[in-house]
């Protein structure tokens, strides 16, 4: 780790070092396919052919990221049927973004904008995470968000060209959007007691209010760019220290919506566990014949017989 190598699954490592792994990308895992909840709610309300292909584009990669991830985590030694087991169960978390409600089609541009954007800064250093198979899995997957982010950018400067009452429905969901996309960072360094360990076996590269910082420097000239306002009073340039200085989010809010209690969090479940049931036929289906192609292929099987 010193000499900047990666951990490799057939390494040797402390447990603490592969649960910390498998939580941090099992949630991760839940959060991409969670995430495609909010904005999968438009796809058949796109306003355009041509926007909703990209959203189909965009909602379909995010499965793919919770694809990868998930393999990702099995290389550690944990079974994707629990993981999802254990989200569904209420045991293992996600980001709390996702269980706020998408009001508009201009929800579908800012949170390709805004959380997606913050994902990206999220997302870029933990290409240099110590474990092997989550860092190559996030490099293809921060390619993927640029574009999401991109998409979201270019569908609201369309919106901000367009009529009073688009820019309105901008203006609106930024206003809704930007406190809980600050949160995404997590909890102020002060109250986050895991960073330190994080930090120190190389699975996180910058505290979570450096990467907030970061991403508030990196939105105020967009939001400029733009015409819309954050809605945030203490918002203003620090010549001193080369950064934006901002107010702080509602971190009960935070709290709250990560125990269970946001405005959507109840309904993403349910969700995500009706999926899991009504898809029970197709995974028993794939491994019936997972074990046919099997024997198939084995010596001395005898070919097909027929039975799983
Ligand atoms: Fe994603
Ligand atoms: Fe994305």
């Amino acid at each position: 780790m010193a000499r900047d190598q990666r951990i490799e699954p057939a390494d040797e490592m402390p447990d603490g070092y592969r649960r910390t792994m498998v939580r941090q990308i099992a949630q991760h895992a839940h959060s991409e396919i969670i995430g495609m909840q909010p904005e999968g709610e438009w796809i058949t309300r796109a306003p355009t052919l041509r926007r909703k292909a990209i959203l189909l584009a965009k909602v379909q990669d995010e499965a793919g990221h919770g694809l990868y991830l998930y393999s990702a985590a099995e290389t550690l030694g944990a079974d994707r049927g629990d993981l999802t087991r254990r989200l569904i169960d209420g045991k293992q978390k996600y980001s709390s973004i996702f269980n706020y409600p998408t009001r508009s089609f201009a929800d579908v541009g800012v949170i390709g904008w805004l959380v997606d954007g913050a994902a990206i800064c999220n997302q870029v250093p933990l290409c240099r995470s110590s474990y092997g198979p989550y860092a190559r899995a996030m490099i293809r997957i921060c390619k993927e968000e640029s574009f999401h982010q991109r998409q979201g950018y270019e569908l609201l400067m369309t919106m901000m060209h367009g009529t009073p009452r688009q820019r309105e429905m901008v203006q609106d969901a930024v206003d809704r959007w930007w406190w809980p996309s600050l949160m995404m960072f997590g909890p102020p360094d002060a109250q986050s007691p895991n960073t330190a360990q994080s930090m120190a076996w190389k699975i996180k590269r910058h505290t979570n209010d450096e990467l907030r910082q970061r991403f508030v420097d990196m939105t105020v000239p967009q939001a400029a760019a733009l015409g819309v306002t954050l809605p945030d009073p203490a918002l203003r340039w620090n010549e001193e220290r080369g950064h934006h200085d901002f107010g702080q989010p509602d971190w009960d809010e935070l709290k709250r919506v990560i125990s269970g209690d946001g405005p959507m969090n109840r309904r993403r479940l349910d969700r995500r566990r009706r999926a899991d049931e009504d898809g029970a036929w197709v995974r028993s289906a794939a491994a019936a014949h997972a074990v046919r192609t099997s024997r198939a292929a084995g010596p001395g099987t005898g070919g097909l017989d027929g039975e799983a």
